[in-house]
C-alpha cells in the first residue's frame, strides 16, 4: 500500500480549505479572523457559526457544534466516515485510496512526537535568553529580530551540550529518535543540533515539526534541517505558511523567497505572504500547498546564476498549476543580494520595486529559451522551440494550453522568421500602399527598435515591405518610433473605415438597408479619429 495512504486524513485537511468546503452549503462572510454563516445544524437567522481558515475548525456559538472538514461533510451530507473522505477527495482531486483508520498507536506515538517537539522549542527559547544564549541572542538581535519576532516564530538557542537527550530521559528512545531530535551514539543517546540558532518549521497548523538550526560560528554547513520524519517531509514543507495563510488570502497572492530568514523579514516588513521552501529546491507538493490557498505566486529569487536556475527550475514545476485565472511572475533581487539585506538596506520600497518589477510567466519563459539557446542559428532556434513547447505541453488545462501555444508561435515568428520571409501568404486588409517617406522611416525603426517591430509586427508585416533594404539614418528616440508606427497604423485604418463607408454609401443610394452598419462605421471612424487627435497631443 502506498506510504501516503496513513496520512490521506492529513493530506485531505492540507490540501482543501474548510472555508470552500463550508462555503459549498453555507453562504460565509469574513469578519475579523473568522468567516461567519448561519448554522446548517440548528435553524438560525443571525450567523453564529464561524469558521477559521488557518485551524481547519468551525464552531456554531449558537448549538455548540464544531469539527473539521471531515466532520462538516458527514454532517450536513449524512454520510458516514469513509463516504465523507470519499467526496473530499473527489473536491480534492485525489484518487481515493484503500481506506485504513489510523491505529491507535500510532496516534500516541505521533502525539508523542508533537510534545517533544514542542518541549524541545520551549527549552531552545530559554536557553537563548539564558546566559549560554548570550552570544546567539546578540547574533540574532544583529540580524534585525526583535524580541516580539524571536517570540512569534519561537527561535531559539541549542547549547553545545545534550540539553535534549538529557530533559527529555523519560520519554520512548525511540520516539526521541524518530523525532530526528537525538541520535544513538556508543555512549548512549546525544543530540543532533548543537550551538545552533534554532528556528522551528511549522506544519499548516502551527505545530513544529522539525527544525533548522543556523551555525553561529562560521561553520559549513550553513544551515542544518532536521532530516524526515513521520511528522515532517521537507518536500511538503513550506516555512512560513502556518503565519502566511490569512494574508495569502487577504493579498490574493504569495511570495516565494529562498531563505528563511528572508521570508520571516519580508513577513514582518510589508510582505506577511511570503513563504519560503526549505533546504531544499522548490518541489510540486510546494506549489500544490500554496496553489490551494491562492494561484498568484511572485517567485522571488537571488539575481546570481543560481537563482536563475532555481527559477527556471520553478518555472517548470508550475506549470501545470497555471490556470486562466492565475498569475505567476518572476522577480529578482539583483546586486548578490537576497530579500533580507534588501530590507535592510533600501526598506520596504526598495523591495516593493523589485516585486513591482516582477516579470509575467509567460514572458520569463520567453526570455529563458533566447538566452538558453542560440536563435540566430536554425538549430538553436529549433532548440528553443522544442524547449517553450516541452513546458507549454505541461498546462493542464486545455484551453489555457492552446493560448500559450498561439502565444509564442506567434512571438517565434515575430522575433525570428517575420523579417527573413515573404508575405505572400498572409491576408491583407486593403490597405494603400506607403510612399517613399513612410517607407524609409518604418523601415527604419524596424531596425532600430527590435522591440517595436515586435510590438507591431502583425501591421508592419501588412505593409508589405523589404525590411532589409538600406535607409538613410534618422534621428528618432524610441517613444516617437512608437506614436509613429501607432498613428501609422490609425491612419491606415481610418483609411480603411473610409473606404468601407464609401461602398455603404453607394449601396444606401441604390435602397440598401445599411443605415445601421453606416452608423457603426462612422462611430469607428470618430473613435480612430480621437486616438489619432489623443497621440498627437501627447
Ligand atoms: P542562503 O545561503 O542564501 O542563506 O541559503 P540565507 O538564507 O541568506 O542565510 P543567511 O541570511 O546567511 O543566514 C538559502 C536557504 O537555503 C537553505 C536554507 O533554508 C537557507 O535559508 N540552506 C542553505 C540549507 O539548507 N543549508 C545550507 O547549508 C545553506
Ligand atoms: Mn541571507
Amino acid at each position: 500500500m502506498p506510504k501516503y495512504d496513513r496520512n490521506f486524513t492529513d493530506e485531505l485537511r492540507e490540501r482543501l480549505s474548510i472555508v470552500d468546503v463550508v462555503s459549498r452549503r453555507v453562504p460565509l462572510v469574513k469578519k475579523g479572523q473568522n468567516y461567519w454563516g448561519c448554522c446548517p445544524f440548528h435553524n438560525e437567522k443571525t450567523p453564529s457559526f464561524s469558521v477559521n481558515e488557518e485551524k481547519g475548525f468551525y464552531h456554531c456559538f449558537g448549538c455548540g457544534e464544531h469539527g473539521d472538514i471531515i466532520s462538516f461533510t458527514m454532517k450536513s451530507e449524512n454520510l458516514d466516515f469513509k463516504a465523507a473522505i470519499a467526496e473530499l477527495a473527489n473536491q480534492a482531486g485525489l484518487k481515493m485510496p484503500d481506506y485504513k483508520p489510523k491505529p491507535a498507536a500510532q496516534i500516541q506515538r505521533e502525539e508523542s512526537y508533537y510534545q517533544i517537539m514542542s518541549g524541545a522549542t520551549d527549552i531552545y527559547q530559554n536557553l537563548l535568553f539564558s546566559p549560554a544564549g548570550e552570544n546567539a541572542l546578540n547574533y540574532v538581535r544583529r540580524r534585525g529580530f526583535s524580541d516580539d519576532m524571536i517570540k512569534k516564530y519561537r527561535i531559539g538557542y541549542a547549547p553545545k551540550n545534550n540539553v535534549i537527550a538529557n530533559k527529555f530521559v523519560n520519554v520512548k528512545q525511540d520516539n526521541l529518535l524518530a523525532t530526528g531530535m537525538c541520535r544513538r551514539g556508543d555512549y548512549g543517546m546525544y543530540d543532533f543540533f548543537r550551538d545552533k540558532l534554532m528556528f522551528p518549521i511549522f506544519n499548516a497548523h502551527g505545530q513544529v515539526v522539525a527544525f533548522s538550526g543556523r551555525s553561529l560560528d562560521g561553520s559549513e554547513p550553513k544551515y542544518i534541517n532536521t532530516t524526515d520524519t513521520e511528522l515532517f517531509h521537507k518536500r511538503k514543507t513550506i516555512f512560513g505558511f502556518n503565519f502566511a495563510r490569512d494574508a495569502i488570502h487577504r493579498a490574493n497572492r504569495s511570495i516565494v523567497v529562498e531563505g528563511q530568514i528572508d521570508a520571516i523579514q519580508m513577513q514582518c516588513n510589508g510582505f506577511p505572504e511570503t513563504v519560503a521552501p526549505l533546504g531544499t529546491a522548490l518541489t510540486d507538493e510546494h506549489i500544490a500547498i500554496l496553489c490551494k490557498a491562492n494561484r498568484n505566486i511572485i517567485f522571488c529569487f537571488d539575481g546570481d546564476g543560481a537563482g536563475q536556475k532555481a527559477a527556471a527550475r520553478a518555472c517548470d514545476i508550475v506549470m501545470p498549476f497555471l490556470r486562466d485565472t492565475s498569475d505567476v511572475k518572476f522577480a529578482f533581487v539583483t546586486g548578490g543580494k537576497d530579500p533580507d539585506e534588501v530590507l535592510k538596506s533600501g526598506g520596504v520600497n526598495a523591495m516593493q520595486k523589485i516585486i513591482d518589477g516582477a516579470t509575467p510567466l509567460t514572458d520569463f519563459l520567453w526570455n529563458l529559451a533566447n538566452t538558453e539557446f542560440n536563435v540566430s542559428t536554425p538549430n538553436g532556434r529549433s532548440q528553443a522551440e522544442k524547449f517553450i513547447r516541452q513546458k507549454t505541453s505541461k498546462i493542464t488545462d486545455a484551453g489555457l494550453r492552446n493560448e500559450y501555444e498561439q502565444e509564442y508561435k506567434q512571438r517565434i515568428f515575430n522575433a525570428w522568421h517575420k523579417w527573413k520571409k515573404n508575405y505572400q501568404n498572409i491576408p491583407k486588409i486593403n490597405l494603400p500602399t506607403v510612399d517613399d517617406i513612410t517607407k524609409n522611416t518604418v523601415i527604419f525603426i524596424v531596425n532600430k527598435y527590435p522591440e517595436i517591430a515586435e510590438r507591431y509586427g502583425d501591421f508592419l508585416a501588412t505593409l508589405n515591405l523589404n525590411f532589409d533594404e538600406n535607409v538613410p539614418e534618422m534621428q528618432m528616440d524610441e517613444k516617437s518610433a512608437e506614436k509613429y508606427i501607432v498613428s501609422l497604423k490609425l491612419q491606415k485604418y481610418l483609411a480603411h473605415l473610409q473606404s468601407e463607408k464609401k461602398d455603404l454609401t453607394s449601396k444606401l443610394l441604390a435602397g440598401a438597408d445599411v443605415g445601421t452598419a453606416i452608423n457603426e462605421v462612422n462611430k469607428k471612424i470618430s473613435d480612430a479619429q480621437q486616438k489619432i487627435d489623443a497621440l498627437i497631443s501627447m
